[in-house]
């Protein structure tokens, strides 16, 4: 290996409230709406809930030695917004108690917080009054987000707005295939723009109280669009899914822009009235990171709708076909293992965007069968590889500052419940036991390595 990632390079993990926590309703808890969405049957595979997770509410102390061990310097989890504020808006004051104390431990071991304010678990008083359809709800969250920048600010360094706002809005409020499992065009379109502009107002106002060393940022899911042939039509379509998944988000983030063509594919669906004079500028506010979280690539072909009726058709129905996939090994998800992707993806926005902020990975990693000796090699040379990708993308003059495997455990894997596994280290879901596997001792002798580079 070259030794291309600059001087500082931060190596870690990442997790996420809803999915390790668990204990939903210790210490004044509200629910979220990925309480609400998991009590419904058939909405999570095998109809789990976000209990018992790993119950990491818990043994938190447990799990930051583990952490301690691996070597990371740098953690990246989230807050959990119906902690803070139970209904949406009174503090809870157990629950920034929690999250002082797992910052300090933090800061004690020297590992650097990267805290996230929200990973998808919105309070669901809020989803009551029109979730994130709403635009009232980006207030919300900038209240929410000032309140916990005033309480942790003097221990936390860098914070994060949104995971993955594209999930969020098209999965959650278009698909129905995530909580609050609705199934709108409009509401879904205008989901998307008041997450944008909930991030906005949320920087605005952290950094109107922000010491100097704070540093705000976003996260984005990005699949890069590869058409299956060169012709025009999957061009088109690989454009259209482009614009649907990325550029809807990174055009006003970083393009002081709507991303062209957005309105016009969704014509009939919505009138965009969400987006009022003066929202581009709130959500286009400079960012210090942003964070690329990279699975896989999407392969894209021209096709016919799914839903031939328009009254009927998700907001995700854009007339392409992703199912073709090339040759390539899969994941124990069914997900095309593609490195090159990941190069691709960092690359690209670069030269997309000029004045981009330095990037790093915030999420990466996989799911595969275990063995009884959970000797997970495929993990490993999924990492390794996808660790050479980020290199080549930082040689290529990418101003890459850090890479955080997904996860450090076994997890809450949304809809797909606790089946799928994406942990450095095993948790039997009934004993709450914690064994590595052996790609945390990779990781481990990995980052040990680099820094000795
Ligand atoms: C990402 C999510 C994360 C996790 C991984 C596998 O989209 O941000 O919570 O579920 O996928």
């Amino acid at each position: 290996m070259t030794s291309s990632f600059p001087l500082g390079f931060r190596w870690g993990v990442a997790t996420s409230a809803f999915q390790i926590e668990g204990a939903t309703t210790a210490d004044g808890r509200g629910p979220s709406i990925w309480d609400t969405f998991a009590a419904v049957p058939g909405a999570v595979a095998g109809g789990d809930t976000g209990e018992p997770a790993a119950d990491h509410y818990h043994r938190w102390r447990a799990d930051l030695a583990l952490l301690g061990d691996l070597g990371v310097d740098s953690y990246r989890f989230s807050v959990s917004w119906p902690r803070i504020q139970p209904d949406g808006r009174h503090a809870e004051r157990r629950g920034l108690d929690f999250y002082r104390r797992l910052v300090e431990a933090l800061r004690e071991k020297n590992i650097e917080p990267f805290l996230t304010l929200y990973h998808w678990d919105l309070p669901q008083a809020l989803e009551d009054a029109g979730g994130w359809r709403s635009r009232d709800t980006a207030s919300r969250f900038a209240e929410y987000a000032a309140l916990v920048h005033e309480e942790l600010g003097d221990v936390v360094d860098h914070w994060t707005t949104l995971n993955e706002p594209y999930p969020c809005a098209i999965a959650g409020y278009g698909e129905g295939r995530h909580a609050p499992g609705a199934r709108e065009g409009h509401g879904a379109l205008a989901a998307a723009h008041h997450l944008l502009l909930g991030h906005g107002l949320a920087v605005r106002a952290m950094r109107a109280q922000a010491s100097p060393q704070h540093r705000f940022g976003i996260v984005l899911n990005q699949s890069p669009a590869v058409p299956v042939s060169d012709s025009a039509a999957d061009a088109a379509a690989a454009a259209r899914q482009d614009t649907l998944l990325r550029r809807q988000f990174t055009d006003p983030l970083f393009g002081g822009r709507y991303a062209p063509g957005l309105a016009a594919m969704f014509a009939g669906v919505s009138d965009f009235s969400f987006r009022h004079d003066g929202d581009l500028e709130t959500i286009g506010v400079p960012l210090d990171y942003l964070g690329v979280n990279y699975y896989y690539r999407l392969h894209v072909a021209d096709a016919p709708h799914r839903e031939p009726d328009p009254a009927l058709r998700t907001v995700a129905d854009i007339g392409v076909d992703t199912t073709r996939l090339p040759e390539v090994p899969r994941t124990g998800m069914g997900w095309p293992v593609e490195p090159e992707g990941l190069t691709e993806a960092l690359v690209g926005l670069h030269n997309r965007y000029p004045g981009l902020p330095p990037m790093y990975v915030t999420e990466n990693g996989c799911v595969y069968a275990d063995r009884s000796d959970f000797a997970d090699y495929e993990r490993i040379s999924f990492l390794s590889e996808h660790i050479e990708a980020a290199r080549t993308a930082a040689a290529a003059g990418v101003d890459l500052r850090g890479y955080f495997c997904w996860s450090l455990l076994d997890n809450f894997e949304w809809a797909h419940g606790y089946k799928h596994r994406f942990g450095l280290i095993h948790v039997d879901y009934t004993t709450q036991a914690r064994t590595p596997r052996a790609s945390y001792r990779w990781y481990r002798d990995h980052i040990a390595a680099e820094r000795a580079r």
